[in-house]
């Protein structure tokens, strides 16, 4: 297994490049599954997850290539069921079934488990098939979920954390091509979910209100190919801003979109780091750190994506800031690791309580998601001495080549196969 060896208190300086986001680009790899004529999407971030997506893509008998940032699926032939095994590795591929039960009126997936951020149930992606016409079975540790048509229909998709992305992105894509019209009350409103509808219109879908908590679908007979570039990573941005925050550095991020990112942008300036536009790129530089409050919310509100990497700086910032947790019921994970480069945080029921100002020093950490590694990085590059963040498989997962974007920007970080 890998790891990164950082040795921390450089400032970052310098330009990086953002790559297309990750959770846009996989619904948008499953959504291909919906034609029988070649799409070809563009700016896909070259990551284990979206390599995962092809593999599972050409499981079910789609011919997909990728090569430099794009993919081309043709899904002309294609089975109504999904390899158990791959399927289970990624929770995001649930977003093949919307596709599969349009296309073949039959979507057959091994049920998701839960992750070490919460249980993660796909209720909701159920209830939304279901009210479409679909007769859900679970058995066997598969979904099965079968229709002799599906008819447009009008759903409220709020859960109990409020909306589900994933699960609006599925019942979208599902209802592209159910007969008559389907409205969706209580649709996620991200970023994420109009791309996704930008590509379903180009391929003949009619969509409105996709980053609206009211999205109507009219069904169509049948979608064609469609050519897309994915939206830049707003989660890989925020990333890098915090990170220059951490470090006192000054970063310009290149073809990063300040409208994705309003909330992080509107709490990073309270915390002392200043985001501002230059052109067409975003300029984040450090000031002095202060405490504030952060609770994730559903987008447009903080994102629980960026909620790890925000600990990391808060950890720097002297008094004392509360961290609350709407979205994801497990999501601290990392608290424990931050503690070991000396941060002092608390959980308190969903809030972790954040005392900062306290000196980072450098020590062995293990990554134990995607954010969470994230945040362990950024805590890394700013603590005195040497970090070793191990299992960064989990980074990789989301992250494009961030060893040697960081590196550009002066860091001192280095991938290694793990020490015993
Ligand atoms: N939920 C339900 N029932 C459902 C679906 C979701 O109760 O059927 C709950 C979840 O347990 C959670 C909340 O609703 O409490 C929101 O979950 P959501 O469905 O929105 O999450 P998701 O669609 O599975 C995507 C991203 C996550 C991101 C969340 C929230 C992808 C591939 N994943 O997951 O990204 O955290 O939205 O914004 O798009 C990441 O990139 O690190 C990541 C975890």
């Amino acid at each position: 297994m890998e790891s990164f060896l950082i040795k921390g208190g450089v400032p970052l300086r310098g330009t990086v490049e953002i790559s297309g986001s990750k959770n846009a680009a996989l619904p948008i790899m499953a959504a291909a599954l919906l034609t029988d004529e070649p799409c070809v999407i563009r700016r896909v971030p070259d990551l284990s997850d979206t390599r995962f997506m092809v593999q599972i893509l050409k499981s079910l008998g789609a011919e997909v290539s990728f090569n430099r940032g794009t993919v081309t699926v043709h899904a002309q032939k294609i089975r109504g069921y999904a390899d158990y095994e791959l399927v289970r590795k990624m929770r995001g591929s649930i977003c093949i079934a919307g596709p599969l039960l349009a296309r073949l009126r039959q979507a057959r997936i091994s049920l998701p488990g839960g992750c070490i951020i919460g249980a993660r149930p796909i209720n909701l992606h159920l209830k939304g098939f279901a009210a479409l016409g679909a007769n859900i079975k679970i058995e066997g540790g598969y979904v099965d979920a079968t229709a002799k048509k599906l008819t447009g229909n009008s759903l409220f998709l709020g859960g109990r954390a409020g909306p589900t992305v994933l699960g609006t992105a599925n019942v979208m894509m599902a209802a592209t091509l159910a007969g008559g019209v389907t409205v969706i009350e209580s649709a996620a409103c991200e970023p994420e979910v109009v791309d996704l509808a930008d590509f379903l219109s180009a391929m003949g879908a009619k969509i409105s209100g996709a980053g609206s908590p009211t999205i109507t679908i009219t069904g169509v007979k049948k979608l064609h190919g469609a050519e897309h570039e994915v939206i830049p990573d707003r989660i890989e941005a925020a990333t890098f801003i915090i990170a220059a925050g951490a470090t006192n550095g000054e970063v310009v991020l290149r073809g990063a979109r300040a409208d994705h990112l309003r909330a992080v942008i509107d709490k990073l300036g309270e915390a002392g780091v200043s985001v501002k536009r230059r052109g067409k790129n975003l300029v984040a530089r450090s000031g002095k750190l202060k405490p504030v409050d952060i609770t994730t919310l559903p987008y447009a509100g903080f994102p629980t994506d960026v909620q790890a990497q925000m600990m990391a700086l808060l950890a720097l910032a002297p008094g004392i800031s509360i961290i609350t947790e709407r979205i994801f019921e497990s999501r601290f994970m990392h608290v424990s690791e931050l503690g070991r480069l000396g941060a002092d945080i608390e959980i308190e029921g969903p809030s972790a309580i954040v005392k900062g100002g306290k000196p980072l020093s450098g020590a062995p950490v293990m990554a134990s998601d995607l954010r969470a590694s994230a945040a362990l990085v950024i805590a890394g590059l700013a603590a005195k001495g040497e970090t070793q963040v191990n299992r960064i498989y989990h980074l990789d997962r989301g992250y494009e080549q961030m060893d040697e974007k960081l590196r550009k920007l002066g860091a001192r970080i280095q991938r290694i196969e793990e020490k015993a």
